[in-house]
């Protein structure tokens, strides 16, 4: 019997029991004593955590006095109101809402340190991970958390300090750290859902995004066939909801305002009912901008007259706050996030930037395909798990973005290799070149519809066309839009880059529209054909033609306004108000 030594059925489930139902809590917490017996055994848990070479590495500080929690708590409070400021609008108001600690809600609260000089320097697998210390820490609270959840406690992880700041608070000697702040008390209550899912604050994922077989990326669940991201993705996109677009549609004829008159709003709210599948929609924010950045092999055909460089300068630009998508995406309170899918230059890690780099740029698509098809699937997986993860983080709409010099020659490409159009109608002028860069331009574009022309003419390839021109910000930027449809998250469309990519989704998935809204439309002549052909029509039309998602952010009020209308504004019958006779 190889399961000879499981528990009995009962005490087995009881262990699976206590996982599902440990909850990180906050609200709730009674102030009953909790007495030193019941204290004792969490802490004889946490003790029995295995730790590297059995080192042992944590100590804990149990603090009930009410002046040093008061004290603690000032200084979590001043670290909360600094992480609110650098909040973008939507997401700013859904943290306000939250409850981040239980300081003095609880009259129990336990420090668990690491010392990791503990053992001396021949403590066994620490030698070459000393960060195995901290592991063995966090262990320890998994032990006292779990054990506090049989015994009917409540526990809360603080993460909000300034780990020195706590720690002279505690008077810990230099070489102990903090690993966790844990509020510990009675509770009214345990949620059936992490309070973050419930507030809608971020996601769970589903256990099999997580696990892999053999090697990272082969998603899928033991026993179960690997898991085909993009396929499962393409599957999962569904027409809209044709009930709720007739609710919203009969809801907005009830609204107190004369039929109709919310002009293209209307239809918006009623689009953003069908792709919910209710009515009204929930609200679209918080919203995030992700701009995928990637350099192109085609920019030595000299289609630009900007050096290859400014891709990477202006992710730099988008890092620092400096750019124009980040003054709208102040202004319209959504987050900017940047993924290097093939910048071609080696860039920095830094908060904010994903880096998912396929390879450093495509390659020159008037000499052969831009990428491989393998290239092209990967940067389609990156997309739409960047999509993916962004809902999970609590996102309720994406916005595209791209930065990448010479993109729009491979749009151009693109878009004639989709719809047909004839090169000299889609290309256009990009960041704005002179008559013999433009004449060459189209050339260039013409020279790669030729040399690929089989692809092109092959019915039904959008992954081959995507190799043959690429760039890399396409094809992610195509994943994104088929991960946000899949997920029935709206997604606004930037210009011209963002057009051909949406053509490639829809290529693969013709259902994606439904979730697409054009956010403008740009001066790149290729643009209107992309939208035409996918049946959108912009929602502003200001003459940009800068990219990096700067008109998809412009439109972002709109989408929310008509969302909002259709939810908040009061009907006829309800608000006592007599109709039109
Ligand atoms: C390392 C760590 C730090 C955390 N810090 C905080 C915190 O500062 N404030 C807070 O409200 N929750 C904090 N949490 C709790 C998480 O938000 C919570 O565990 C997560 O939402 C999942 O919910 P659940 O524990 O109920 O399953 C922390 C959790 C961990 C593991």
């Amino acid at each position: 019997m190889p399961d000879g030594n499981r528990y009995p059925d009962e005490q087995r489930e009881a262990v699976y029991r206590v996982i599902a139902e440990r909850r990180d809590v906050r609200q709730g917490f009674r102030p009953d004593p909790v007495p030193a017996d019941v204290l004792g055994r969490l802490l004889a848990a946490a003790h029995q955590a295995p730790s590297v070479g059995l080192s042992q590495p944590w100590d804990f500080i149990v603090i009930t006095d009410r002046a040093r929690r008061e004290q603690i708590a000032a200084l979590a409070r001043r670290h909360r109101d600094e992480f609110a400021a650098d909040l973008p609008g939507a997401r700013a108001r859904a943290f306000d809402r939250l409850k981040i600690e239980s300081i003095l809600d609880t009259p129990v609260n336990v420090v668990v340190t690491c010392d990791r000089t503990r053992g001396g320097r021949h403590t066994l697998g620490r030698h070459v991970q000393p960060q195995t210390a901290d592991f063995s820490s966090v262990l320890a609270v998994a032990n006292l958390w779990l054990a506090a959840r049989a015994e009917g406690l409540g526990v809360g992880w603080v993460s909000f300090f300034d780990e020195r700041e706590l720690a002279a608070a505690l008077r810990l000697p230099e070489h102990v750290e903090v690993i966790a702040y844990l509020c510990l008390g009675y509770v009214t209550g345990f949620a059936p859902e992490p309070e973050l899912a419930t507030a809608g604050w971020a996601r769970r994922r589903p256990v099999s995004w997580a696990v892999h077989a053999e090697e990272f990326g082969r998603r899928g669940l033991p026993g179960e066939e690997p898991v085909d991201p993009l396929a499962d993705v393409i599957a999962a996109i569904a027409p809209p909801d044709a009930a709720a677009m007739t609710a919203a549609r009969e809801r907005q004829d009830r609204m107190t305002k004369p039929r109709g008159s919310l002009g293209v709003l209307e239809e918006v709210s009623v689009r953003l009912a069908g792709l919910a599948g209710s009515c009204p929609a929930p609200l679209p924010e918080p919203a995030c901008v992700a701009i995928f950045a990637a350099d192109h092999g085609v920019h030595a055909q000299g289609v630009s007259p900007w050096p290859q460089e400014v891709t990477a300068q202006m992710v730099a630009n988008f890092l620092a706050g400096g750019a124009v998508v980040n003054a709208f995406a102040a202004q319209a309170g959504a987050e900017v996030t940047v993924v290097d899918v093939g910048v071609a230059a080696p860039l920095d890690p830094v908060p904010g930037l994903l880096p998912r780099k396929i390879a450093p740029g495509t390659a020159d698509f008037t000499e052969g395909p831009a990428m491989t098809r393998e290239q092209a699937t990967a940067a389609l997986t990156v997309g739409l798990e960047i999509a993916r993860d962004l809902v999970a983080a609590g996102n309720r709409c994406l916005v595209t973005g791209d930065m990448g010099i010479a993109n729009t020659t491979a749009s151009a490409a693109l878009i004639c290799a989709f719809t047909g159009a004839d090169p000299a109608a889609a290309t256009g002028r990009g960041t704005g070149i002179d008559a013999a860069t433009y004449a060459r331009k189209v050339d260039v574009v013409c020279r790669g519809l030729a040399r690929h022309h089989a692809v092109v003419s092959a019915p039904a390839d959008p992954v081959g066309v995507l190799a043959a021109f690429g760039g890399f910000e396409h094809a992610a930027l195509a994943g994104f839009i088929l991960g946000a449809a899949a997920l029935r998250v709206p997604v606004i469309l930037d210009g011209v880059i963002s057009g051909a990519a949406a053509l490639a989704a829809a290529a693969l998935a013709p259902a994606v529209t439904a979730a697409c809204f054009a956010g403008h439309r740009s001066t790149e002549p290729g643009h209107a054909i992309a939208l035409s052909h996918l049946g959108l029509s912009p929602l502003v039309d200001l003459g940009l033609r800068l990219g990096e998602g700067t008109g998809a952010l412009l439109a972002l009020p709109l989408v929310q306004s008509a969302a909002r209308a259709l939810r908040d504004v009061a009907t006829f019958d309800s608000a006592g108000v007599a109709e039109k006779l």
